[in-house]
């Protein structure tokens, strides 16, 4: 494969996709701020530039490798919280951003285009699971600028040929993930009962997720880099498992597997939460070679074990 560039690749996501592309033999070249990634999550053999997807000097990123002819756009303003306080500047990072990767594109005549999206432009849906036809109905400023940002690469991939694929992630989880993001549960339960102390549930427990493993998602982006756009299809689709687990029943298998009583606080559901969330993987698995592979309860031993670990 030629070369890749990952914005958002010292992340969460994009620094296992990166582990992955490396370990393959691709060459990668890496944009991310750094606002929510780490430097420690970067592969040493990766081309890093410690750049905004707004600055001017992302320019200078294609100008030293003018051979990078796949992208794969990770990095976002992705917290819905910030995105209702500050919706301008969500707006600038995930439209205005992406647009600029988009021109870059067309300007550099890369080839294949993947955008990662978001579960948050369904909003709530009273038929689960949600399937890519259904409407979007963001709740909040982050899902609107991934749903605009989308119809943007979409555009391109008319207008220019480009090879585009559009992923909606449903809850991503596993080692690396920082307690802030938006499947933070998961790492906040686990961080809590490592540190022994009584983990919160808002609400009653019995809201439902889709909760993905980091490398299934992975997988996804993997197999999009070296698929063409099928022309009869609308290159959009859901990166879940079809599956729903309670934030209950999530928590009882922490406490399970951490050999811990299982004894949380509720507090008061958190306004604009939605009730049930579950998206319908099948058409990722009927167009492109993908499966996700790994069960929650393998997932979350993974993701315990990074935890346990970790300096
Ligand atoms: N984690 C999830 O559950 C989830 C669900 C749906 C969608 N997504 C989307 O997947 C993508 C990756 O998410 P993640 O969970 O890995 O988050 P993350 O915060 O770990 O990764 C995002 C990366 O982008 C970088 N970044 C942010 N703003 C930037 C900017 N303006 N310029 C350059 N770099 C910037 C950050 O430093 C970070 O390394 C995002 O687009 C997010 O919206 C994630």
């Amino acid at each position: 494969m030629g070369k890749v560039l990952v914005t958002g690749g010292a992340g969460f996501i994009g620094s296992h996709l990166v582990d992955l592309l490396i370990a393959e033999g691709t060459e990668v070249v890496i944009v991310d701020n750094l606002s929510s990634g780490s430097l420690k999550h970067v592969h040493p053999s990766s081309h890093l530039f410690k750049l905004d997807i707004l600055d001017e000097r992302v320019a200078d990123v294609f100008q030293e490798h003018p051979d990078i002819d796949r992208i794969v756009h990770l990095a976002a303003q992705s917290k819905v919280g910030p995105s209702v306080l500050n919706p301008t500047y969500d707006a600038q990072v995930n439209i205005q951003g992406t647009i600029r990767l988009l021109e870059f594109s067309r300007k550099y005549g890369v080839k294949q285009f993947v955008f990662a999206s978001s579960a948050a432009i369904y909003g709530p849906s009273h038929t689960l699971p949600i399937r890519e036809e259904f409407p979007a109905l963001p709740l909040s400023p982050y899902g609107t600028s991934k749903y605009a940002a989308e119809a943007y690469v979409k555009t391109y991939g008319r207008l220019y040929g480009l090879n585009v694929h559009v992923l909606r992630f449903a809850n991503v989880y596993g080692p690396r993930q920082t307690a802030e993001t938006e499947a933070g549960v998961i790492s906040i339960f686990i961080e809590k009962l490592l540190k022994n102390e009584q983990p919160i549930i808002f609400g009653d427990g019995k809201q439902t997720r889709d909760f993905i493993f980091v490398l299934d998602v992975v997988n996804a982006i993997r197999s999009c880099l070296e698929t063409e756009t099928n022309q009869e299809v609308d290159p959009v689709y859901n990166v879940s498992t079809g599956l729903q687990t309670s934030v209950e029943d999530l928590l009882k298998e922490l406490c399970a597997q951490l050999n811990v009583t299982y004894a949380p606080a509720f507090e008061q559901e958190r306004s604009g939460d939605i009730k049930h969330s579950c998206l319908d993987q099948q058409k990722l698995q009927k167009h492109l070679t993908w499966n996700p592979r790994i069960a929650l309860n393998e997932g979350l031993a993974k993701t315990i074990a990074y935890y346990q670990t970790r300096e």
